[in-house]
């Protein structure tokens, strides 16, 4: 709900659990006056009364210079005495670039906000359009606001507009600011931080005077930083606690920053990666920012994880995939590689379909003269010579053996060794006379030109058209480098980054759109797309190039904090792991693969009878817990990155079944952290635990909890807990398989 109190000039905008709010102070200017728990309309007096007041020794009056550096902003500005990091600086025909935006007039419409051609919240209850003006020059700026009363998520963006004649170029324009008072000197951050095949580590770390920045330059949102940050109160632990979370729904170059204050409070602020950026925006022109996604909740960061995970289930992946049940993949990538043919495919196919799998996916290797990862890409025509028949031969075989099909692609690169590259060598990134830099072998295709993007939509679209596809992986195996396009001038290559990400989108929107009976997955060498932009087209992404059982725990742990489980693909692999070289045991590898949108890649005509069974047995659990994933509350027990366990729940919404996976690293003897207490039961219900034969209340299972099971080194263990009335329901569904 959002509301305007004419007499305070107070904006008080409620979710479900959080109330934000903000006046027009007696300036003119938008100042930031509480987000925090939910408070009513009535209030609003009090806040101005006890909030507005500046920390500044010019009480109340932001039009005395410098004052604007204490005053707690919706926007920060540059070059009039808010000597803070500013969110939006914009540089005028003749070179000044000072702002002071003030308030002009605001509208609350319903519903959400489009944003034509980026990602955005496909729904809201309100929206609040807040329009400024800068004192010195025709631009304006809208501060946009996006409520739903049953979300905890306030959705934010900026739009810039030159309402003038003149040009002018946009140097940074963050999509959201706020600030955050710390009384108390004692909050800290997280981030989620990486690299290829350990992706999305949980770091956290005080903050202190100054700023922190995270950023991604790389040109996508990156394996080594998620543009996401939360800011945690000092008793902020995994169930309870004050945090802050700020998710940018953005794939492209980033930075998000917190910038600690002389008088302590902390400025947050994020968007697109100012470094090296400028847009130019002629008169009449507007630019829009991407969305940001923040959340406020005392519920500790699994109640913040919870509400990402609701919000991008039902406000920014298609509704149309959602909740589609997920296909158990078999995926040949590390059964073969790129050495494959008809026949060790063929193979791999009959088994996948004697185990119960449902789709099978031909991954890197299937076109151009793709026999390693020097050549082909770009050549979205099948190799002949390696798949005899072609893709209908493979097809045929899958359908024969009731299965689907699905194709690897990864539309945004090419080779040099490559017909495309032959035919059109200027369609790469790189700048004329300078060797290009080589990332796996490849170029990146300048999605910047609308041409290179069209011909991959026709070419990717033929292949889609004339064969029965059901799925695509979509992948992208390297960082954007020369950051050059000769397809603008001079004076406008600060567009480059952004520009590429809209290509990127544009090609994203246009394929799913023609092809909606087709199931996306995005991938970039792992998880390095794994974000809220992404996942606007993809609903599950590649979470990471390393599925060892161990390894996968942290990664899946990490991911989580902001994305959901249904988001996933999570794999079961062969051992030695590709990775880690580790060997751990099947069973744990099928039930870590079993917390996501769960496959296999490996070779299955080398698996053992038992191991056989095991799949079997593992495909059978999957689809009696399938809903679990796509639908259910996350809650995360035993921590990876601090114990000798790793141990998650899903908890139905009703709290009448949950399903919970756990792990023990090493068979050390003085465990000290083996008592479990299980979360997000309901106290007065009763439960039991299938495996356990334990029948117990809720509140009996989460305040005493269980020991976890004593194992060998990366043992694992899978519980079903249902509450009792639903029982029967249960062992029905175990003796039907659904
Ligand atoms: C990187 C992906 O993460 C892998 O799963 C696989 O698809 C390879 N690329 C293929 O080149």
């Amino acid at each position: 709900m959002i509301s305007f109190d004419g007499c305070t000039k107070t904006f008080l905008l409620s979710g479900k659990n959080y109330s934000y709010c903000m006046y027009i102070n007696r300036a003119g200017l938008l100042q930031h006056l509480y987000w925090g728990k939910k408070i009513g309309a009535a209030d609003a007096a009090f806040l101005v009364a006890a909030h507005g007041l500046p920390a500044s020794p010019n009480p109340d009056d932001y039009n005395k210079d410098m004052a604007t550096d204490g005053m707690p902003s919706e926007c920060g500005s540059f070059g009039r005495g808010d000597f803070r990091p500013a969110t939006v600086i914009v540089r005028r025909e003749d070179g000044a670039a000072m702002s002071r935006f003030r308030y002009v007039s605001h509208k609350i419409v319903k519903g959400a906000l489009h944003l034509q051609g980026m990602p955005c919240a496909r729904k809201a209850d309100e929206t609040l359009i807040l329009t400024l003006k800068d004192d010195f020059s025709d631009i304006e700026l809208d501060l946009n606001y996006s409520v739903s009363e049953d979300a905890d998520i306030l959705v934010r963006n900026t739009a810039v507009r030159n309402a003038g004649k003149d040009a002018a170029e946009i140097a940074k324009a963050f999509s959201f600011c706020t600030e955050l008072p710390d009384t108390r000197g004692t909050w800290s951050a997280l981030r989620l931080a990486g690299s290829w095949a350990r992706e999305r580590t949980p770091v956290v770390t005080p903050l202190a005077e100054g700023t922190l920045r995270i950023e991604s330059a790389r040109g996508y949102s990156s394996h080594q930083m998620n543009p996401f940050l939360a800011v945690l109160s000092e008793d902020c632990g995994e169930e309870s606690g004050e945090c802050y979370g700020f998710n940018l729904l953005y794939s492209g170059s980033f930075a998000i920053t917190a910038d600690v204050s002389h008088n302590k409070s902390i400025r947050v602020q994020g968007g697109i990666n100012d470094f090296l950026f400028g847009w130019l925006l002629q008169g009449g022109e507007t630019f829009a920012t991407p969305q940001a996604a923040l959340y406020y909740s005392a519920e500790g960061l699994g109640g913040m994880s919870r509400a990402y995970h609701d919000f991008f289930r039902e406000y920014i992946i298609e509704p149309k995939r959602v909740y589609a049940r997920r296909p158990v993949v078999i995926n040949n990538w590390e059964a073969t590689y790129f050495d494959f043919d008809n026949e060790k495919l063929f193979s791999i196919i009959d088994e996948a379909a004697k185990l119960g799998m449902d789709t099978f996916v031909l991954d890197d290797g299937w076109f151009g003269k793709r026999d390693g990862d020097a050549s082909g890409l770009g050549d979205w025509f099948v190799n002949e010579r390696k798949l005899k028949g072609g893709l209908k031969a493979v097809i045929g075989h899958c359908k024969e053996k009731g299965l689907k099909f699905g194709l690897w692609f990864e539309p945004e690169m090419v080779s040099e060794d490559s017909e495309l590259y032959r035919a059109h060598p200027d369609w790469a990134i790189g700048k004329a006379g300078a060797e290009p830099c080589r990332g796996r072998n490849q170029l990146v295709l300048d999605f910047t030109r609308k041409e290179v993007v069209n011909y991959i939509f026709e070419t990717v679209s033929k292949i889609l058209r004339e064969n029965e596809i059901s799925y695509v992986k979509w992948d992208k195996n390297r960082d954007i480098t020369e950051n050059y396009t000769a397809n603008l001038p001079a004076d406008r290559q600060g567009e480059f980054w952004h520009r590429y990400t809209l290509g990127f989108y544009g090609l994203a929107e246009r394929l799913t759109k023609a092809f909606p009976n087709v199931f996306f997955e995005g991938c970039a060498g792992g998880g390095g797309r794994f974000d809220g932009g992404a996942l606007y087209y993809f609903p599950q992404i590649w979470t990471s190039d390393d599925t060892d059982g161990l390894e996968r725990t942290k990664i899946q742990w990490g991911t989580s904090v902001c994305y959901p489980v249904s988001s996933m693909s999570c794999h079961v692999s062969a051992c030695p792991n590709h990775q880690t070289q580790r060997i751990t045991p099947f069973a744990t590898r099928g039930a870590v693969a079993s917390l996501g949108a769960t496959g296999y890649e490996l070779d299955l005509t080398k698996l053992s009878e038992e191991e056989k069974e095991q799949v079997r047995e593992q495909i059978k659990n999957y689809k009696l817990i399938d809903e679990l994933v796509l639908r259910g509350d996350l809650y995360r027990l035993a921590d990876p990155f601090k114990g000798n366990y790793f141990c998650e729940m899903l908890v139905s919404k009703d709290k009448s079944k949950a399903y919970l996976v756990g792990e023990r690293f090493r068979g050390d003897p003085c465990d000290h952290d083996r008592v479990l207490k299980l979360r997000g039961l309901d106290e007065g219900k009763t439960y039991t635990i299938r495996e356990l034969n334990v029948t117990a209340s809720g509140a009996a299972l989460m305040g005493a909890g269980l020991f976890c099971p004593r194992l060998p080194d990366c043992g694992s263990w899978v519980w079903h807990i249902e509450e009792v009335q639903a029982e029967r329901k249960l062992y029905k569904a175990i003796e039907t398989g659904r």
